[in-house]
């Protein structure tokens, strides 16, 4: 992966959408990762204003591939930064991926399963990231555990990047002896400094356990997004999970009032109502810092890790 993406670290940080944004991204390449930046619901305008705010550091983007679909234009203004990389990930990808690998940036597939994984192979990406259940925001339900190595026995000799839960140097050391030849890691960078989420969301990151995360379609419905349903959002459990978490068809019916409720909360960054997506890795976070401290600290526990399986 070093080789392909010309990377001194095989340290990627994820897309999260309206989170990873130019600042958090560049920040990431520089100290020898790969950055991308998440282009989430955001139209051309946001997705230009972040390509500057990387000021000229080779970068990439994440799109959420069903809401590219709905308005693919986004694609030609992104590629018109000149990525590094372009990442989909929830969604058939295969009518985007022509144009991406003309523009010559690298394609990278997020999968959650074992049949997404054939069909992305089937694409020729240049990696494959397996995505586990453990991960932060949107995703599926296998775990990474067994999950990794069965993707990448399927679609060897594509590199698999591993993503879910990794927060500290010994995931990254587990996810290499499962066969990963990178890491996508997205909770971690969300305490970034750099991040774009709120201050008061990152302080519940740090303050959070991964025992108080869940999987849940509320925050989908009550934003009206069409997520498909094999995909559900892990998020840090509040009074709004509390609330409606299980009782969706009654949110549906309470939505006129609880959409408006919910966008003033977002608004206003109350967020006992307003979602906080975090992985269940966040048991090994404890304090926000600049990415480049993060990426400095993951590399110095890797190879603190190797070296003492190697005692
Ligand atoms: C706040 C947040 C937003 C995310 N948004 C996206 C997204 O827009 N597109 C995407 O492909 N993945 C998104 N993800 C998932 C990441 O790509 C990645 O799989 C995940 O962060 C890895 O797990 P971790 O958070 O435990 O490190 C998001 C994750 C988080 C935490």
């Amino acid at each position: 992966v070093a080789e392909i993406f010309g990377l001194r670290l095989p340290i990627i940080s994820a897309p999260m959408g309206m989170v990873a944004g130019g600042r958090l991204a560049a920040a990431v390449s520089r100290a020898g990762g790969l950055g991308l930046i998440g282009a989430g619901y955001e139209g051309a305008a946001w997705i230009e204003r972040e390509f500057r705010h990387a000021d000229g550091t080779g970068v990439g983007i994440g799109f959420i591939t069903w809401d590219l679909a709905a308005s693919p234009d986004r694609l030609e203004a992104a590629l018109a930064c000149r990525p590094t990389a372009v990442m989909l990930s929830f969604g058939d990808p295969s009518s985007f991926v022509g144009r991406i690998r003309d523009s010559g940036a690298r394609l990278i597939l997020q999968v959650q399963t074992l049949e997404a994984a054939e069909r992305a192979a089937a694409l020729e990406p240049d990696l494959i990231v397996a995505q586990g259940t453990e991960a932060g925001g949107h995703g599926g339900a296998r775990a990474l555990l067994p999950f990794l190595p069965a993707v990448v026995d399927r679609v060897s000799p594509i590199p698999v990047a591993a993503a879910g839960g990794i927060s500290d140097g010994r995931g990254i050391v587990a996810s290499f002896a499962l066969g990963a030849a990178a890491v996508l890691i997205g909770t971690r960078f969300y305490a970034a400094e750099e991040s774009l989420a709120a201050t008061a969301a990152k302080a519940r990151i740090v303050a959070g356990s991964g025992d108080a995360t869940i999987r849940t379609r509320i925050f989908d419905i009550v934003r009206r997004l069409p997520w498909p349903k094999a995909f559900t959002g892990r998020v840090l459990r509040n009074a709004f999970t509390e609330r409606w978490h299980g009782k969706e068809d009654e949110l549906e019916n309470e939505l006129d009032r609880e959409n408006l409720r919910y966008a003033d909360a977002v608004q206003t960054g109350n967020f006992g109502t307003a979602a906080v997506w975090a992985g269940e890795g966040i048991d090994l976070i404890s304090a926000v810092a600049p990415a480049q401290e993060i990426v400095e600290r993951l590399v110095h526990e890797t190879e603190r890790t190797m070296a003492r399986l190697w005692l």
